[in-house]
């Protein structure tokens, strides 16, 4: 396969520096663009780029010179990690431009013709990519991830959904301060503290679910049929959201048999040759105090959630934590193993 040049849009924050590092060493695509703010386009990344992670910044990118957005870059696939109200005009002229566009924003998550996608939990959805270049014109397209929390809530309920069909579900969750982006919650708000509102995080993690589990038909997603509700919490943690949730399901299920069902969701043959696809999209764990953020977030390069505390629910049927990686499984790693299923499908070449 030929190198697949891609850009970075929104490329210096705490999302696109996830990008950054992880399309370093990616098999099938480059990085040939980066782009982000007036503030630093017209700079070197190295100088505009305020480096978060861990590990050094890649010597491929050090030099590039950030791009002002409004610019249409050079190549066929554009991971964009722009705040969303700078999103939605920005991602629609580059798709007309004959750009594909894989975005982490919310701006057109919710669009008819946008598939939401996660290649585990609803890789058939890409064909609202017809739908969406008859509807507007463009040669290119968007295809959204979702929400970071909604992302691990739908792959744990996925295997549950298909075999006993969700009903009800109330999740609590607990977020990571790098969800917030940079430089996102003042340390003096978060330090010993828990902040119970995420202003817009609940709605999203009330709707995207159903959209994410829906179904294909005739050109449309007929949305899954389940109520969640949502609560959404802030907590002193730098990476990886925590969720306690508690389903109701429509048929009859056994605590063996939801962890059964999990245990038993493998990655597709499909997807097995993705450079992104984690071997086990949800681990289970049997140990009484886990998942927890600094000890299970990295499981599987980061792209797998993890589930323990399974356990009947007096109110609903059952209860359980589900960890996942936001900027990993939440966001870049996802947005990367979303076009890695473009190009093997041939919606990116
Ligand atoms: N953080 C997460 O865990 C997470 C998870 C899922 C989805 N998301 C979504 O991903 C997107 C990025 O989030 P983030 O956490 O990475 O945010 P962030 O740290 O605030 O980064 C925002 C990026 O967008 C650029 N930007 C801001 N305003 C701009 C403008 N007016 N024009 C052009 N570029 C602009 C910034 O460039 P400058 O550095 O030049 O200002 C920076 O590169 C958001 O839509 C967010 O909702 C985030």
């Amino acid at each position: 396969m030929n190198e697949i040049h891609v850009a970075i849009w929104g490329a210096t924050g705490m999302v696109g520096q996830r990008f950054v590092q992880l399309l370093a060493h990616h098999p099938w695509f480059r990085v040939v663009a980066l782009g982000a703010s007036d503030v630093s386009a017209g700079r070197p990344y190295a100088e505009a780029c305020h480096w978060l992670l861990p590990t050094p910044m890649p010597a491929a990118v050090r030099d590039l010179i950030v791009q002002p957005i409004d610019k249409v870059p050079d190549c066929p696939l554009v991971f964009s990690a722009l705040p969303s109200d700078v999103a939605g005009p920005v991602e629609e002229t580059l798709a007309q431009a004959g750009t594909a566009i894989c975005t982490n924003a919310s701006a057109h998550r919710l669009d008819d013709d946008v598939p939401l996608l996660i290649p585990e939990v609803n890789a058939e959805h890409t064909a609202l990519i017809d739908v969406q270049r008859q509807r507007r014109g463009g040669k290119g397209f968007i295809v959204a991830s979702a929400n970071c929390s909604a992302t691990q809530l739908a792959v744990a309920l996925k295997p549950l959904h298909e075999t006993y069909e969700v009903r009800k579900v109330s999740v609590v969750t607990m977020q990571a301060v790098s969800g917030a982006g940079y430089p996102g919650v003042s340390a003096l708000d978060i330090l010993d503290n828990v902040l119970p509102l995420i202003p817009g995080e609940e709605d999203k993690l009330e709707t995207e679910p159903q959209k994410l589990l829906g179904q294909l038909r005739n050109g449309e997603i007929e949305n899954a049929l389940f109520v969640i509700s949502a609560q959404c919490n802030r907590v002193p943690v730098r990476d990886g959201h925590t969720e306690c949730v508690s389903v109701q399901l429509e048929r009859h299920a056994t605590l063996d048999d939801v962890i059964a069902a999990w245990q038993g969701f493998a990655t597709s043959p499909e997807l097995a040759e993705l450079p992104s696809s984690p071997p086990r999209p949800i681990l289970v764990s049997d140990r009484d105090n886990r998942p927890q953020p600094l000890r299970d977030r990295d499981m599987e390069r980061g792209m797998c959630v993890t589930v323990g505390r399974v356990r009947p629910c007096p109110i609903l049927d059952f209860k359980f934590v589900v960890l996942g990686h936001n900027t990993l499984r939440g966001a870049a790693g996802g947005s990367i193993h979303n076009a890695e299923l473009l190009v093997a499908q041939g919606w990116v070449r």
